[in-house]
């Protein structure tokens, strides 16, 4: 580590900068190989502890050696602080009760269930864009109304009011929680869609998330315990996770498989390939550090270094991904890469409770692209593509691709 990067010697601070085409700060590289566990300082001054080899990251994701509660109070925003309200940002046993009707909801059975109406989705934005004249965005046109609709029917809403229902949870999110007279009014509408969603299941349940959340599932999974502030909260976090999370995971992936046509051109001549392209993309690209940050309530050793008392610590998944001591050539994506066990998903009690659903959403997403339009190739050099960092720093801004004849 240059003498720039040590706490209190200088200029560097965390995040740093992102590697070419939106991959992680090479920098990762040398912690993971040299200063496993660094301490750095965020832009507002904040010291924090960085984690970044895989065993360590999920010690601290799964230990209760490791607050998240205490890390979601800390004054300050971002990477998690100034929360507190969502399920991520709470601890045992408040966590446990929350998250049991979640995990429910998002069952394997229920996602296995749900991968036809998926497919048909995709299948159906897809058709919708045949015989375009001119390049088609692809984050517009295919990611987003992808991710928007069926995570909002999938929760329990008419899946035609996805739009009007993430646009108003992005227009939250982009606010940061500073409430002018135009948000108040979104807010409102939100809380709305939320209280109606949850009368229209009381009213007549049916095979959804809204339903599980209300304890009106058979048998009951936990969500009869919830009250309806609860539930809002919930549904409000699933919507964001659902539609952001997907809408910009899938987007990036497709990037990168449409950023060398040969990667293209072997899943659609093997479709077998998708399901393990998936694990790898999710690998090389895996969620952003946002809302990862815990409190160690003891001293605790990761690495051979000690972790005090009350230091704030991030573990860095995307980091861990890529640790040697896990994977070989760990920078290189390598699309047909019998799958690595890594923690894109988290682990511990937080461990991401939708994980079968954004398998299957990915998967399906670019598996259903590259069968329907074999030739599909970017309208623009793949530098040319702006990766955004605006809400959670992992998705591209815009995909602009030619699609060529359908399959
Ligand atoms: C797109 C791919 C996704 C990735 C890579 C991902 C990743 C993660 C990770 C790493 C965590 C753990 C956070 C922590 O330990 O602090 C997490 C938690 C969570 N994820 Fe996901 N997620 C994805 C999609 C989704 C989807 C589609 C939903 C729901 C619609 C969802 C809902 C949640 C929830 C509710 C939690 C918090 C669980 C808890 O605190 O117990 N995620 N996710």
């Amino acid at each position: 580590m240059s003498a720039d990067d040590t706490l209190g010697t200088g200029t560097g601070t965390f995040p740093y900068p992102a590697g070419p085409g939106g991959t992680v700060p090479p920098r990762y590289a040398r912690l993971l190989a040299e200063d496993p566990v660094s301490r750095v300082r965020l832009a507002d001054g904040a010291e924090i502890w960085l984690v970044t080899r895989d065993a360590d990251v999920r010690t601290v994701l799964a230990d209760p050696a490791f607050s998240r509660y205490r890390a979601a109070v800390l004054p300050g925003s971002g990477f998690g602080r100034g929360q507190g309200t969502g399920i991520v940002d709470l601890d045992a046993p408040r966590h446990t009760g929350l998250r049991a009707p979640v995990v429910a909801g998002f069952a394997p059975e229920r996602v296995a269930r749900w991968r036809p109406r998926i497919e048909a989705v995709a299948d159906e934005l897809l058709a919708g864009l045949a015989g375009a004249p001119g390049p088609v965005d692809l984050v517009a046109a295919y990611t987003a109304p992808y991710a928007g609709r069926i995570i909002c029917e999938l929760l329990g809403f008419d899946g035609d009011r996805w739009s009007v229902i993430t646009g108003d949870i992005e227009t939250l999110l982009l606010s940061g929680g500073s409430d002018g007279p135009g948000t108040a009014a979104v807010r409102d509408r939100l809380q709305g869609a939320f209280a109606g969603l949850l009368a229209a299941r009381r009213a007549r349940p049916a095979d959804d998330v809204a339903t599980v959340l209300l304890g009106l599932d058979e048998p009951a999974s936990g969500g009869q315990h919830l009250t309806d502030g609860d539930r809002t909260t919930l549904l409000h976090g699933l919507v964001i996770s659902g539609f952001i999370g997907v809408r910009d995971l899938l987007a990036r992936h497709l990037y990168a498989v449409l950023a060398e046509p040969d990667r293209r051109e072997r899943l659609a001549a093997k479709p077998d390939l998708v399901p393990g392209a998936v694990a790898e993309l999710l690998r090389y690209y895996p969620s952003s550090n946002d809302g990862l940050l815990r409190v160690a309530t003891r001293d605790v050793e990761l690495s051979g270094v000690r972790v005090p008392a009350g230091a704030a610590v991030l573990p860095l998944i995307s980091a861990a991904c890529r640790d040697p001591r896990i994977v070989d050539r760990p920078d290189t994506l390598e699309l047909d890469r019998t799958p690595v066990p890594v923690a894109a998903f988290g682990a511990g009690p937080h461990r991401c409770p939708a994980l079968d659903l954004a398998v299957v959403q990915l998967t399906v997403g670019l598996g259903r692209l590259v069968a329907t339009y074999p030739q599909v190739a970017l309208a623009v050099a793949a530098e040319d593509v702006r990766h955004t960092s605006d809400l959670l720093p992992l998705g591209v801004a815009a995909l602009p691709v030619r699609l060529g004849a359908a399959a």
